[in-house]
């Protein structure tokens, strides 16, 4: 029996990579910060719901705890972040970004990849199969950035795609420092989710598909990659 955590998991590609590894057999834990969502979402799926706010070291350390007292963990999702619009829901370029909106990005999308990867690790490290997929996107990938013409190149934002090109960083640095485990970062491309006011162009089930396939990675699978559906992405 295989049992993971997804953090962000009460809606978006989180809600539906806890439907489709339940269908696949796993037990799943929809990590949520906020009870309520939490609890319709699992109910919902027939899942496990944990309160789990990637900001909060108190609130990950008691989803470790109550994880850990149920019997452990063999899978964690990553998958919770923020993109942090404007008001009006514009993305936040160079001209407006402040080092107090770079934080706030930082402290979901990159701080508390590391906060929940460091207060699981103790689980995952008795797992017989330990694997970890951090959610990161294709706008981390500074050749993508930098490719003139294309849509990625031509995305505005700084925090945002700054903090995700960091989680690869912490993605390949914790693959190598942890070969018994299987931690890769995944691009599930642009999708229709509430982070984007719904302007994405796929649906969450397209999504998902490597989240989902990533998730089930065996013990010979790749470690320390980044990938989107079609295969490797250029870092
Ligand atoms: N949608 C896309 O086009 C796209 C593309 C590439 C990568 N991604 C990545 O995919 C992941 C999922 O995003 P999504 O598109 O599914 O967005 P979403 O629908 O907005 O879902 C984000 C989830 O993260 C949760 N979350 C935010 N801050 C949190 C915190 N401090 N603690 C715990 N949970 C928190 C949200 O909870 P609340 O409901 O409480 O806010 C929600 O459950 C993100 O890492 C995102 O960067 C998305």
């Amino acid at each position: 029996m295989t049992t993971t955590l997804i953090t962000g998991a009460n809606k978006g590609l989180g809600h539906e990579t806890a439907r489709r590894l339940i269908a696949a057999g796993h037990t799943v834990y929809i990590g949520s910060r906020d009870a309520e969502r939490g609890r319709r979402a699992a109910e919902r799926l027939g899942a496990r719901a944990v309160l789990l706010d990637v900001t909060d070291d108190a609130s990950v350390a008691a989803a470790a705890k109550t994880i850990e007292a149920d019997g452990g963990l063999d899978v964690l999702v990553n998958n919770a972040g923020i993109e942090g619009r404007t008001q009006d829901g514009g993305v936040v370029g160079a001209a407006e970004v402040t080092a107090g909106i770079m934080r706030e990005i930082f402290e979901t999308n990159v701080f508390g990849v590391v906060r929940v990867t460091h207060a699981f690790l103790p689980l995952l490290q008795r797992s017989a199969a330990p694997v970890v997929v951090n959610v990161s996107s294709g706008l981390a990938s500074l050749s993508a950035v930098t490719a003139e013409g294309t849509p990625t190149y031509a995305y505005p934002g700084v925090a945002y795609p700054a903090s995700k090109t960091a989680l690869n960083m912490v993605t390949v640095q914790y693959a190598k420092a942890f070969p018994n485990m299987r931690i890769n970062a995944v691009e599930p491309g642009y999708t229709a989710t509430d982070l984007n006011g719904h302007t994405g162009i796929q649906t969450v089930e397209v999504g998902a598909e490597i989240i989902v396939r990533m998730a089930q990675v065996g013990p010979d699978g790749p470690t320390g990659g980044y990938f989107d559906a079609e295969g490797t992405l250029p870092w």
